[in-house]
């Protein structure tokens, strides 16, 4: 039989969806599973961009331009403008999901073997990309007593080699829900310039903020532009997670030449879905009013519920809606497959990510569980019950 590559049979499994069968199997049994895994929000999609898709009367659903239309384009640029951000729209690339964005990022600037440093635990599919552009992840440590702040400037200077040629952030970050300040930014800014490399920043989350802070993007940074990289999407801004749009953004006009080739390679984004997604940027503030409201209640259940079990360890969210939970379990992934294969209460369980897959380093995260805080607040107090009554009973 020909033989797989070497590469497919290093990329890793998702964390977040390995355990489907097991779910499935829950589900057979008549169980009602709580599915606390993945970032599929149950948030309604703005009316704007389902009415955009009713209204379309095309006569061929033909490809769009390589990067993305312009009038989209433009109306994302007045986007970033509204948030204080000053880019045009020829600094941005239209892509499929954030993820093929990340994908034409590491293809533009990394060569087989270059390193990227990630603080981790960082969102998994990081690991699956890097896989698939032959790059090395080397993780800096980010703690949970720590709340995951960025570690020390010395952390990450210790790790720059010569093959090193980025840093990625997540921000706010999946799956810590960490919010990085501007001093951290500037710090990072400070080590990107010294050493010459690549900033890139995943922020994807950025309107899911609390506590009245305000998200700071590395587009804010003066003097920074040779250096940043935004990877961005509608899926979670819009709960439009379907739709596959993205897009890259970047000042500096090699990247974007670069980008382009990947993009224009695969043709076009997604033309539908680009119709939707410009209208969405005409989502009234009330809707992100809302969300967000919503997330912060559901948060707060979620951390103080995890709080009071015992042995829970949890450090709190100021943005995304994700949570690192450490659990009195000797290795989460047995724990989150028992949950499903042996375990009920009232006939209910729930399904989390285990979240040594949030990490590169073996053997860190395995007491560690990631929650996605997209259900209801109803169903969010039964799954903390049912994950309480499950660690009564759990031998590991
Ligand atoms: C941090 C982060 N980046 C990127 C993505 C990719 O999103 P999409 O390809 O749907 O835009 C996700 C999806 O969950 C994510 O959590």
């Amino acid at each position: 039989m020909p033989k797989i590559s070497n590469k497919g049979i290093n990329m890793p499994e998702s964390p977040i969806r390995k355990l489907v069968p097991y779910a499935e199997e829950a589900h057979k049994q008549g169980k009602t599973v709580y599915y606390l895994n993945i970032g599929q929000p149950d948030i309604k999609t703005p009316t704007v961009a389902l009415d955009a898709i009713k209204a379309s009367d095309l006569d061929i659903l033909a490809y769009s331009r390589s990067e993305g239309s312009e009038t989209y384009r433009k109306k994302i640029a007045e986007y970033y403008s509204r948030n204080d951000i000053e880019v045009s729209h020829n600094d941005i690339i239209v892509t499929t999901g954030g993820s093929e964005a990340l994908l034409f990022a590491f293809g533009s600037i990394m060569d087989e073997d270059d390193e990227i440093i990630i603080p981790e635990p960082f969102y998994a599919n990081y690991n699956g990309f890097s896989t698939a552009s032959s790059v090395n992840v080397v993780p800096v440590i980010s703690k949970i007593e720590n709340n995951f702040a960025l570690p020390s400037i010395e952390e990450f200077e210790k790790l720059i080699t010569p093959k090193t040629k980025a840093i990625l952030i997540c921000n706010p970050g999946n799956p810590t829900g960490y919010l990085y300040s501007k001093e951290e930014i500037d710090k990072l800014a400070a080590i990107v310039k010294k050493h010459d490399l690549f900033l890139i920043a995943d922020e994807v989350y950025r309107e899911f903020v609390y506590d009245d802070i305000e998200h700071y993007s590395i587009l804010q940074k003066s003097g920074l532009d040779e250096h940043t990289i935004v990877i961005d999407s509608v899926s979670k801004r819009y709960s439009m997670c379907g739709a596959r749009i993205g897009y890259l953004v970047s000042r500096n006009k090699d990247v974007i030449k670069t980008a382009l080739k990947f993009a224009q390679a695969r043709l076009s984004p997604p033309t539908l879905a680009q119709i939707a997604s410009e209208a969405a940027l005409d989502t009234p503030q009330s809707y992100f009013d809302d969300v967000t409201k919503e997330y912060v209640k559901r948060r707060n259940i979620l951390i103080e519920g995890l709080e009071n079990i015992p042995g829970v360890k949890v450090a709190k969210p100021n943005g995304a809606f994700y949570c690192i939970a450490e659990l009195p379990v000797k290795n989460s992934d047995d724990f989150a497959r028992w949950l499903l294969e042996s375990f009920d209460y009232d006939n209910s369980t729930v399904m989390v990510a285990p979240a040594a897959g949030f990490y590169s380093t073996p053997g860190v995260g395995l007491n560690q569980i990631r929650i996605a805080y997209v259900l209801n607040e109803d169903s969010l107090k039964k799954a903390v019950k049912i994950i309480s009554e499950a660690l009564k009973v759990y031998k590991d």
